[in-house]
């Protein structure tokens, strides 16, 4: 379990961090159909040259993502505010392709120095990990990520669609804050941070536990314009 989590940034995670410590491996058993992000990962993965560096943002169990992008060859970072999550992405993906890292998305940046100066990549992968900040910083933490790719680099994304803005929920046993737009004004955000919308899916998705309500899930796959 981790001690509580401030980021460098400032922002106040705490809550966020420990529900996701607690939650684990819980969060695997409960979404295990996943189709859509399985989709979404190998579009990503497919779509870029072999050998690709990729961030994998809000990384969770390393399960299905990372390990999708090491299986096809590609090198990935993950990053998760969650100290147990990691724990697990480095024991689910034990590749030399893979390395995670504990940083809160708002404190990435392209240069400098610590934890969070992660350089640039040719793909970034961001999967119902941006739900997790209050709607204010979600346009800027879209140009944060933006700012991480290279020229042309792609963002594979995914939300669920809801009108919501920091609300808490149960979730898994715990409370956690989630936010959400329904999906023109998602498009119009991810859009406004300078990315094209080259493919888009949604899913209509019920959890395996009642405890985590169903949900409609919404693909994006964009370039960096
Ligand atoms: C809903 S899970 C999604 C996990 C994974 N991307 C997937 O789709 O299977 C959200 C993940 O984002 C992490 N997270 C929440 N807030 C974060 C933040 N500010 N920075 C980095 N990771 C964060 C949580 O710890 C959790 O592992």
């Amino acid at each position: 379990m981790s001690e509580a989590y401030r980021a460098p940034g400032g922002h106040d995670r705490t809550g966020q961090a420990e529900a996701f410590d607690a939650i684990g491996s819980a969060y695997d058993v409960a979404f295990p159909h996943k189709a859509g992000q399985l989709a979404a990962g190998r579009r990503l993965a497919a779509e870029l040259p072999a050998g690709s560096r990729i961030l994998d943002v809000g990384c969770g169990t390393g399960l299905p993502t990372a390990r999708q992008f090491t299986e096809a060859g590609h090198t990935v970072l993950g990053v998760d505010l969650s100290a147990g999550m990691l724990e697990l992405a480095r024991a689910n993906v034990p590749s030399p392709m893979a390395e995670f890292r504990r940083v809160d998305l708002a404190d990435l940046r392209p240069s400098g120095e610590g934890p969070g100066a992660v350089g640039q990549f040719d793909g970034i992968a961001c999967f119902f990990a941006l739900l997790m900040l209050p709607r204010k910083e979600i346009p800027s933490a879209l140009r944060l990520l933006r700012s991480l790719l290279r020229p042309g680099g792609l963002l594979g994304m995914s939300m669920v669609e809801a009108d919501l803005d920091d609300a808490a929920i149960p979730f898994l046993g715990h409370t956690i804050r989630v936010s959400g737009y329904l999906r023109d004004e998602l498009r119009q955000v991810v859009r406004d941070a300078g990315f094209d919308i080259a493919h888009e899916e949604s899913y209509s998705y019920a959890p395996a536990r009642i405890d985590a309500p169903p949900e409609h899930q919404l693909f994006l796959h964009c370039r960096r314009g």
